[in-house]
């Protein structure tokens, strides 16, 4: 059995930070998103990977390399415009090669990983096999309804959805699926629905064989997912937190906080949880909880709490506690004695600024 990764997209919910990066690449607890994909899927035995890669296939590979980082094999695959998910599966017909694989999308996270699932599919063969979650909105989602054990429609974001169990972002495929994908027709936003492709199976007889999970996953597609994930990982970490950087004896921080090696800290309080990235300059400031600050992030006379902040973003003098922000790579938020007093702000296209009264 082998693996297939999709990295490729737009991102467009999640602009300005998928104008210049890639959203897999964002980082969870001070990982990359798809990382966590790609431990479930290695952990689940699997160790032929294809990664579905798109405009920021350059940023992808070189986080990633090879696979032989992680003892694996990486291929590469090139998708020339973010034309379906099921589209994406049609560009590794040629490397599957007739394999089943598991399909995951790369901004998924799902807790406790796969292994179960790849079990379970290559216990019962079905044709394709697809992981369901009851949601308390389903139609932000593609909707199933099942009979028994079998799939028999598949709704993409349904008005009024028929049952509540949402499509989370892991399939399972024999090669009946490159027949399906070839078969359907774009839709109405000018993609490859996997929903069609999955539907065009079920119309065939064949067999799509439901799994639902009740374990939390999220699909990171929008800012608030991405804390929302950020949170849960920070809070569901396996390894216990250590710290490896200095924290000086003016300073208070709680035993839940990673502080990896080079960070400074200086009469500062940290509750976590929360990691502190690489060299980074904690000092007269404050992290609260279920914050993850990347390496060489400077938080200074500031304080914040349950936001990501990327590699060399510096927060310096800001008396207003920063909560729930996502900040970009090397971002500045400053503040300095001038009159006259006022914000002043250099933003990207699609940024946003909320001031809570
Ligand atoms: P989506 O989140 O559905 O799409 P997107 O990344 O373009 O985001 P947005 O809707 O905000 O514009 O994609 C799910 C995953 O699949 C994500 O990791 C990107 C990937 N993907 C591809 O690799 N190729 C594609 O053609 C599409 C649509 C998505």
């Amino acid at each position: 059995m082998k693996a297939l990764i999709l990295a490729g997209g737009k991102g467009t919910r999640l602009r300005p930070l998928t104008y210049t990066a890639a959203k897999q690449l964002i980082p969870i607890a001070n990982k990359p998103t798809i990382q966590y994909g790609i431990e479930s899927i290695i952990e689940a035995g699997i160790t032929e990977i294809g990664i579905i890669v798109g405009d920021t296939r350059d940023e992808v590979r070189a986080e990633l390399g090879d696979g032989s980082q992680f003892g694996v094999s990486f291929t590469y695959i090139e998708q020339d415009e973010p034309l379906g998910l099921a589209h994406a599966v049609l560009l590794a017909e040629e490397f599957m090669d007739g394999d089943s694989f598991l399909m995951y999308l790369g901004d998924n996270i799902v807790q406790n990983g796969v292994k179960t699932f790849v079990e379970d599919f290559k216990a019962h063969q079905p044709n394709a096999m697809v992981l369901l979650n009851p949601v308390p909105n389903p139609s932000s989602f593609g909707v199933v309804v099942l009979e028994g054990d079998r799939v028999v429609q598949l709704i993409e974001k349904p008005i009024d959805p028929p049952t509540n169990l949402a499509l989370v972002g892991v399939y399972f495929f024999d090669s009946t699926i490159f027949t399906a994908a070839k078969s359907i027709q774009p839709s109405k936003r000018n993609e490859l629905e996997i929903t069609d492709a999955l539907q065009w199976l079920v119309d065939q007889d064949l067999l799509v064989k439901p799994h639902v999970i009740h374990k939390w996953w999220k699909d990171t597609g929008k800012p608030a997912d991405m804390l929302e994930a950020n949170r849960m990982m920070l809070e569901n970490r396996k390894a216990s937190p250590q710290i490896l950087g200095e924290v000086d004896q003016l300073s208070l921080v709680t035993p839940t906080v990673q502080i990896e090696e080079g960070a400074r800290v200086i009469n500062s309080t940290i509750r976590g949880p929360a990691v502190i990235g690489r060299d980074a300059i904690i000092e007269n400031a404050y992290i609260g909880p279920f914050t993850s600050l990347g390496a060489n992030v400077r938080v200074m006379d500031a304080e914040i709490e349950n936001s990501i902040v990327c590699e060399g973003a510096e927060i310096v003098n800001v008396s207003d506690r920063l909560d729930g922000c996502l900040l970009g790579r090397g971002v500045s938020i400053l503040s300095a004695l001038r009159k006259p007093k006022s914000h002043s702000f250099v933003l990207g296209d699609n940024s946003s600024v909320v001031f809570f009264r």
